[in-house]
């Protein structure tokens, strides 16, 4: 199983490392445009192997997509993350360009690879992908919800002072401020609904604490956040190479599931060998519908911006 990161970056580092650390993965290609860069992040990594016992061959290249060839699974973590202040929206203008020429050379030499968007705005560039490359749309795959749910999950085990493996939950719809979905009606603390622990107002914290858990970690960092985006790639990777059918909320072109169309955003998918091989279609109560509807309008005016 070959895997290739394309950006060295914290995001793109930490996914490396955690896909080596899961120890499935036979190669991991890391390609980065900044001279030796990639590189250096490789043979640092390497340098883990035998402390965190691992034997994923880690691999540097600066932009040689040769070195790619026959990916099973590639991931774009390219382009700007934000600043504090700014929202996902605001990269379209640079991360665009970067996303459309980054996926043409990917497929240029693994015309069978599935694709993993992390780059931001990432519905769009998830979107993005299908209008300039010609995969079918099981092999294109947004990464978003897989984090906010980890996040969603975070803060209700804070607020229920209880273990996170306690805890169950999803956010749907876009990986944005305002877009994010956050599934009140299905979150559970062992399968008890999480409504018969927290108060109206304490949920309702929550759900505004998890829609800006990207947002508050890049005012704490002064950049964008990548220990948990890191983490949550890396489990789809896994997902898809361990071909696990596992279940998680991800960005795919939707094609009339939840009354919505012509767009990528998250939804609840299975993941295998595959890639996408199925979308699952779950009951949502009416405000979530409401909301996911709003959400869906966010997205597809973004997605206006694009010049395809
Ligand atoms: C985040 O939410 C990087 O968009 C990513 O942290």
């Amino acid at each position: 199983m070959k895997i290739t990161v394309v950006g060295a970056g914290a995001v793109g580092a930490s996914c490396a490392e955690y896909i080596a650390i899961k120890n499935f993965a036979s190669e991991v290609v890391l390609l980065d445009i900044k001279e030796g860069y990639a590189e250096g992040k490789a043979m640092d990594l390497m340098q883990c192997a035998s402390l965190n016992g691992f034997d994923t061959k880690i691999i540097g290249t600066t932009n040689d997509y040769s070195k790619t060839a026959n990916s099973d699974i590639c991931v774009v973590t390219s382009g700007i993350p934000r600043k504090p202040g700014m929202t996902r929206e605001e990269l379209i203008g640079i991360n665009a360009g970067i996303v459309k020429a980054v996926t043409a050379s990917l497929i240029e030499h693994s015309p069978n690879t599935i694709l993993i968007i992390v780059s931001n705005p990432m519905d769009t560039m998830t979107y993005l992908a299908h209008k300039t490359t010609n995969l079918p749309k099981h092999r294109i795959i947004g990464m978003g919800g897989a984090l906010d749910s980890a996040r969603f999950k975070y803060r209700l085990a804070e607020a229920l002072e209880a273990p996170i493996s306690d805890i169950d939950g999803m956010v749907i719809g876009g990986h944005s401020d305002t877009g994010m979905v956050p599934l009140t009606s299905h979150a559970t603390r062992n399968s008890i609904n999480i409504t018969e622990f927290l108060s109206e107002d304490r949920l309702q914290q929550v759900k505004e604490d998890t829609k800006v858990g990207g947002a508050t970690l890049t005012k704490l960092l002064g950049t964008s956040a990548w220990y948990a985006p890191g983490a949550a790639v890396s489990a789809l990777v896994q997902a898809i190479a361990c071909d696990q059918k596992k279940m998680f909320p991800c960005s795919t072109l939707l094609n009339g599931e939840y009354d919505l169309k012509d767009l990528c955003i998250g939804v609840p998918v299975i993941l295998g060998r595959n890639g996408i091989e199925r979308i699952v279609d779950v009951p949502l109560s009416k405000a979530e519908k409401e909301h996911m509807q709003k959400s869906a309008e966010g997205v597809k005016n973004t997605n206006g911006l694009l010049e395809v």
